[in-house]
């Protein structure tokens, strides 16, 4: 029986990779909805390959070949047997939401879905017996290594250090938004790079793994690795050290999360080879270059409504430097100072989190309009 599956952001990097994997596993998936935002050229070229029934844009008239469907429509048809949420950003939340509601399975791309409401989101999913699938690479590791969680002393996190990790902070503060854009291992959308080359992105993860596997983030250490062939890893009760490894491409964890629990053969570009990698490096973080991390770590540990505030401001500051209004460093200035005023409310519902979300991004923009 192939698996029904609705991809939101078919049009970003997640989500056009995951095409590629359903092209390659043809036999295996049926497309109910295909989603986009603005990209429409690239939407209807994937609705007329691929042929779902529904699709998402910004603008419904744009769509051709397939019913409009908001993305609440789509997570709330029960035809779906798994939903890939790709889309980036706080959109994520309520369709994920809709989704466990009907007793969806989630392949979770979006990882602020768990930042912003993970303490809601991971017991809700275990109410309704939702299968919620890791597919960042670090998460899609651990969920790989991990056999009895109950055994597991502590979570290894690997970071690659993004383009910044041999440059000095004052290399970062002047650094300009095509070098920001520039990672060395992973093309990915605009957000998430920025996010990596702040390290913004492993203290985002670091919270997602928190909630995906309930662990303390006192047990969670992230070590950077620039190579990026070692892809997280645990450490049990015993000493014994399980890690996921594999060369850096995306469609093997995506690949993962859509079929699990079974494994198909997958788009391999070449087989792996430890004497052609010949060696890998660890080394700890620079927390004061990379002050973000901290930042993060700090916000989870607070808990309820801190980690709202983090993931707003932060998305916010992250798309003022995209557009040129604040330089690199003053996204951490402004996440930093944003946390520190704002008034944390423990187990926020979601109707209160998506006000402080709305009330932060305001405070935001206030603060990066004064430095324009
Ligand atoms: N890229 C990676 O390798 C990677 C790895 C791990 C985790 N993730 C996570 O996966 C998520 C997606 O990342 P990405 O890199 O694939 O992002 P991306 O390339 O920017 O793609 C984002 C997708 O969301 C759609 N979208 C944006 N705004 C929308 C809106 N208001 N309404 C509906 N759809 C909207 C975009 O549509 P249009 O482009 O058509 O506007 C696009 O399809 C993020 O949460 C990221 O943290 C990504």
């Amino acid at each position: 029986m192939k698996r029904k599956i609705s991809i939101l952001g078919s049009t970003g990097s997640i989500g056009r990779q995951a095409l590629e994997v359903i092209e390659k596993l043809n036999d295996k998936f049926e497309i109910i909805a295909l989603t986009g935002g603005r990209n429409i050229t690239l939407l209807n070229e994937q609705i007329k390959k691929f042929k779902p029934k529904y699709a998402y844009a910004e603008n419904p008239k744009d769509i051709e070949g397939a019913k409009y469907a908001t993305l609440e429509d789509i997570c709330s048809n029960t035809e779906n047997d798994i939903i890939l949420v790709a889309v980036s950003g706080k959109i994520g939340l309520k369709p994920t939401l809709t989704a466990i509601n009907n007793g969806i399975d989630i392949a979770l791309a979006n990882k602020e879905t768990l930042v912003m409401a993970g303490e809601i989101v991971m017991p809700l999913a275990k109410t309704k017996g939702v299968k919620i699938i890791p597919v960042d690479s670090e998460h899609c590791a651990i969920h790989q290594c991990i056999k009895d969680i109950t055994m597991v002393d502590r979570l290894i996190i690997t970071a690659s250090g993004g383009p910044f990790l041999r440059k000095s902070i004052e290399d970062m503060k002047n650094a300009t938004v095509e070098q920001a854009l520039a990672h060395p291992r992973w093309n990915m959308g605009k957000k998430i790079t920025v996010d990596s080359a702040t390290l913004m992105n492993k203290g985002l993860e670091v919270i997602e793994a928190h909630h995906l596997f309930g662990m303390d983030y006192d047990r969670i250490n992230v070590v950077v690795h620039p190579q990026s062939i070692v892809h997280s890893a645990i450490e049990y009760i015993d000493g014994s050290v399980i890690a996921q490894l594999g060369l850096p491409s995306m469609h093997i964890p995506i690949q993962y999360a859509i079929t699990y629990p079974e494994r198909f053969e997958g788009i391999k570009s070449r087989s792996f080879s430890f004497s052609e990698i010949a060696r890998l490096d660890f080394e700890e973080p620079d927390w004061d270059k990379f002050k973000a991390l901290r930042i993060a770590y700090d916000a989870g540990k607070i808990g309820g409504s801190a980690t709202v505030c983090l993931n707003a401001a932060n998305e916010e500051a992250v798309y003022a430097f995209l557009e040129g209004r604040i330089k690199l460093f003053d996204i951490i200035n402004i996440v930093e100072d944003t946390m520190a005023n704002h008034k944390v409310i423990k187990n926020p519902s979601i109707e209160e989190i998506f006000d402080i979300d709305n009330e932060i991004r305001i405070k935001t923009k206030e603060k990066f309009i004064s430095k324009v």
